[in-house]
């Protein structure tokens, strides 16, 4: 597949290959940063959880074992959206997920709408990163966690397509838009994404 190609499938699934080839794909390939994220999230029952841009779903799938309150997944690609209401059709009739059409910087939430939120490998996509650490401080109540997870900078310009519309963010800037949104007490946790490399998560406490 040519890499201008599938870094737009990366940014924005879409089409037939967006919806069967890329988004059960991405499943794959982020297992790592995904496991990390989820014990960083250290949930518990009465928790209402977002995730923004959850792409295949594995993450969302992850949480939902544990039962929380609500999980809701947001995502711009339409086509992501009709596979997570297809794979978690069973929990949105129960009353246990939400998933909805939406923007980081502009989500479809009401204030402090969540105990917590993640989104991973969605940072390098945002088009306007102060806006949408805003609206995460937005829809996050106070005490509650955050979890960004993205690849290492080196990581990322490793695989050439990266220049096909990805920012590469380092740990410190991150956490440098984090505080200027409102969130707090900062940690930064590293792994290994076997196939690629150094990846990256960064938690912190809504103010
Ligand atoms: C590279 S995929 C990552 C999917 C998943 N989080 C993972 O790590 O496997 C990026 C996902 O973020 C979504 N996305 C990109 N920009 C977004 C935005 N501004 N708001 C919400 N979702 C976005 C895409 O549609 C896609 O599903």
């Amino acid at each position: 597949m040519p890499r201008r190609y599938l870094a737009r499938q990366f940014a924005r699934p879409c089409g037939i290959v967006g919806r069967w080839l890329i988004a059960p794909w991405l499943d794959r390939i982020n297992q790592g940063m995904n496991e990390i994220a989820f014990q960083l999230l250290a949930l518990s029952p009465s928790d209402r959880v977002l995730e923004v841009g959850f792409g295949g779903g594995a993450l969302l799938a992850r949480i939902l074992e544990q039962r929380p309150a609500e999980a809701i997944g947001i995502d711009i690609s339409e086509e992501v959206i009709a596979r997570g209401r297809a794979r978690f059709g069973r929990q949105i009739a129960e009353g246990r997920a939400r998933i909805m059409v939406g923007s980081v910087e502009s989500l479809p939430l009401g204030d402090a709408a969540a105990d917590a939120a993640c989104s991973l490998n969605t940072i390098y996509f945002w088009k306007e990163p102060v806006q949408a650490m805003r609206e995460l401080a937005r829809v996050v109540r106070p005490g509650g966690t955050l979890v960004l997870g993205f690849e290492a900078p080196e990581t990322l310009r490793a695989w050439p397509g990266h220049r096909f519309g990805f920012r590469v963010y380092d740990a410190p800037e991150v956490v440098a838009l984090a505080q200027a949104a409102g969130f707090g007490n900062a940690e930064v946790h590293e792994g290994l994404e076997p196939r690629f490399g150094r990846i990256i998560c960064v938690k912190c406490e809504r103010l």
